[in-house]
């Protein structure tokens, strides 16, 4: 099988692209730079702000697997938070360009989308039937990114919808995060630290992914392993693991103060003090044996 991959020099791409060449495919990497190919993957440019691609990345491409997008991770300026919005909508619309003015083969599309679509909520469980969205800069971006998705159907392809929790891997994401701010050997947690933390192992969501492409399973799905964490464990696990010398409270009224100030009021609600307590009624089905179902597997 053949496989075209936007975002896959990123933390899920690489790992994907290792779980397919060990499984004997062949990769098509889109990238904004230029790749080094090997036996198995040949690197392919693309500017999705400019619109401009190599047509030929899809020949004889039987699945699309797409994850490009700005990190979110960063300073939340104007500017970044323009790039989180376009870099996803551009991708998928020279993904549409692609279906539209090139003869392919391509049956199935598969996008990375994310659970930052929920509201906060200390109550309530969002599962794949849940139709309550939030209303924050990071909730409407998914939103207007899943509706991109959807309109791929238009181009008589099958399409997979990926809302992905937060991905736990020491190659990156936010533990490696948590790790850089730990070399001042402080970790803080906001409030209580009750805050919900829904996640995925890098290792189990990139075999959901194969799976996915490989059952055919179509609609949407959410990436999560149904035992979400709290903050105050994540950080309590990592203390132990990396021995950090101290777990600092902040009080939720002064942070939120602070981030006012420095006008990063979105950063606040969607990453900093992000509470989500979201589970999937569909990834048992699609792919039952997870590897990583608790903090003590990492
Ligand atoms: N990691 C998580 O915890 C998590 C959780 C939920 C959802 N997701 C979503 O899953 C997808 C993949 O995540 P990831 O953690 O692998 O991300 P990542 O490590 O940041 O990689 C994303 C890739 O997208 C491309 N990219 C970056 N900025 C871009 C821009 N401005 N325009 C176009 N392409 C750009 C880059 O490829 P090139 O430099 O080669 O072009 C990069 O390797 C993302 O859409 C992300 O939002 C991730």
């Amino acid at each position: 099988m053949k496989f075209l991959i936007t975002g896959g020099t990123g933390l899920i791409g690489k790992s994907l692209v290792q779980l397919l060449i060990k499984k004997n495919h062949d990769i098509n990497i889109l990238s904004r730079s230029r790749g080094e190919d090997t036996k198995r993957i040949r690197y392919y440019q693309w500017n999705p702000k400019n619109q401009t691609i190599d047509f030929s990345c899809v020949d004889d491409v039987d699945v699309v697997i797409n994850l490009a997008g700005e990190n979110i991770f960063g300073l939340w300026t104007k500017s970044k938070k323009k790039k989180i919005l376009e870099s996803r909508l551009n991708s998928l619309r020279i993904i549409k360009k692609l279906l539209k003015n090139k003869t392919n083969k391509i049956k199935h599309v598969i996008s990375a989308s994310a659970i930052g679509i929920f509201p906060n909520s200390r109550e309530n469980i969002f599962d794949e039937n849940s139709t309550q969205k939030g209303n924050t800069f990071l909730a409407n971006v998914v939103k207007e990114w899943e509706r991109e998705i959807e309109s791929l159907r238009a181009f008589k392809v099958n399409v997979t919808t990926v809302r992905i929790g937060m991905v736990f891997s020491e190659l990156g994401g936010i533990i490696k995060v948590l790790r850089l701010i730990s070399k001042s050997r402080f970790l803080s947690f906001i409030g209580n630290g009750n805050q919900k933390i829904s996640w995925i192992h890098l290792n189990d969501l990139t075999e959901l992914f194969y799976t996915i492409s490989q059952k055919n399973y179509y609609g949407l799905i959410h990436a999560v392993n149904n035992n979400p964490t709290t903050m105050l464990n994540l950080i309590t696990n990592l203390t132990k693991k990396y021995k950090f010398k101290l777990k600092v409270f902040i009080p939720d009224v002064i942070l939120k103060s602070i981030f006012k100030v420095l006008f990063l009021n979105d950063f606040y609600e969607d990453i900093a003090n992000s509470n989500k307590n979201v589970v999937s009624e569909r990834i048992n089905k699609v792919h039952p044996n997870l590897q990583y179902t608790s903090l003590k597997d990492l």
